[in-house]
């Protein structure tokens, strides 16, 4: 029996250290380091266990009977870029055209914010057109189901969103999607093997577990673990994925760093929980540009594509003191958005600023430079400065 030690893993850098420290050696951050229980030879497991893996990458190196070379780069054949589309025009946008066959895509954001929604949505576009697998690993197969049922009845609904209902209507029968509610890791890859869809869907990647690590499950061991042999699967046959993440208390993506290397595009879904509009970003994309913005708005059944946000984004239509429209550029797209201010007499010390959706450290600059030369006095007066609807700019 292999004999177990432990380590303590920096859940913010994933570094390890043998010895428990309060503050991570390697990013500097306090109380992030976790105990986890290590086999000896953990390496060595892994690469044991996976024998159907293996063969499958034997078969590929040793194709014409020698292994696999380096290659003059003119030689190397050029496959056209084929993107799948989402069936939402802002999910594709801030893919950078489409989900890449071969990709992973690792979506994030808070809970409750929407990702099995759009996810799930999505699904219904492409499983009209191509085979899709989503796993299920935090809700129940008639969970899914249910929601699945909510969302199909979005596409009787009256036509007030002319995209949203499009790609509804490219899913008459809704085709090619199989559904597996599974939390362990050895049974996804087998379904994900002998199905070889063309995009999978596993939402979450935390909620996912390998049996043979003895972590618990949404640790950075585990995490790290079912991610790297997923992605295995997924470059060898083509399968593009999408994996939801959870965000960390501190806004992070939880998981951590170690996915962000692993994966081709990190997109970010976020809003206000009391507003009902939804923005995704892309923060890294090995496929296109980052900064596009796409938005959503959560509707009782469903999400829908916002294809023109500057309306959402403006404040009242009456000009009133303190508010100011901006053009801010998000990706490709500009949109016009409200700022507004509120300068009062402050009752402390050293006055209050505030700024909400735009850098503080903008603010301040600004204020120095209108006090500096233009001789306001604003180091008497609290600041505050806000864009309308809790978008950020930069
Ligand atoms: P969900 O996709 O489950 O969030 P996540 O997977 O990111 O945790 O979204 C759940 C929230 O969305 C929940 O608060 C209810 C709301 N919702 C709607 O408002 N309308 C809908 O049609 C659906 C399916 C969910
Ligand atoms: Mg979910």
């Amino acid at each position: 029996m292999a004999k177990s030690h432990s380590v303590f893993v920096c859940t913010s850098c994933g570094a390890q250290t043998r010895q428990f420290f309060g503050k991570c050696s390697s990013c500097g951050s306090w109380n992030t380091l976790i105990e986890q229980k290590q086999s000896s030879a953990p390496a060595a497991d892994s690469r044991r266990r996976r024998p159907v893996a293996a063969a499958g990458e034997l078969k590929g190196e040793l194709a014409g009977g020698r292994p696999k070379r380096s290659e003059p780069i003119h030689a190397v054949g050029e496959r056209p870029l084929q993107r799948l589309a989402s069936g939402y025009a802002e999910f594709d946008r801030v893919l950078g055209g489409g989900l890449v066959p071969g990709s992973l895509v690792l979506l994030g954001g808070d809970p409750g914010i929407g990702k099995s929604t759009l996810l799930l949505q999505s699904c219904r576009a492409m499983a009209a057109r191509t085979s899709v697998l989503y796993v299920s690993a935090e809700e129940s197969a008639q969970q899914v189901k249910l929601r699945w049922r909510r969302l199909a009845e979005m596409g009787e609904s009256p036509p007030e969103l002319p995209e949203a209902q499009e790609s509804l209507e490219q899913a008459p029968g809704v085709a090619d999607l199989q559904l597996l509610a599974e939390t362990d890791l050895e049974l996804v890859l087998q379904e994900l093997e002998s199905l070889r869809p063309a995009v999978a869907i596993i939402d979450s990647i935390q909620a996912l577990h390998d049996a043979e690590l003895g972590s618990a499950p949404g640790s950075v061991a585990q995490v790290r673990e079912c991610a790297a042999a997923l992605a295995r699967i997924a470059k060898r046959q083509d399968t593009a994925l999408l994996l939801v993440g959870h965000v960390t208390k501190e806004g992070a993506l939880a998981g951590p760093k170690v996915l962000e290397h692993l994966v081709d595009a990190v997109l970010t879904f976020e809003g206000d929980r009391f507003a009902s509009h939804r923005l995704l970003r892309a923060v890294k994309n090995r496929f296109g540009a980052t900064h596009e913005l796409g938005v959503f708005e959560m509707r009782d059944r469903g999400l829908a594509e916002v294809s023109n946000p500057s309306e959402l984004f403006l404040g009242s239509e009456e000009p009133s003191a303190g508010t100011a429209t901006i053009v801010a550029c998000e990706g490709t797209r500009p949109l016009v958005v409200e700022l507004q201010a509120l300068v009062s007499t402050t009752s402390y010390a050293s006055p209050r600023r505030s700024a909400t959706g735009i850098a503080a450290n903008r603010l301040h600059q600004i204020l120095a430079v209108l006090e500096k030369h233009l001789g306001l006095p604003l180091s008497r007066f609290d600041c505050y400065l806000a864009v309308a609807g809790g978008l950020e700019v930069e």
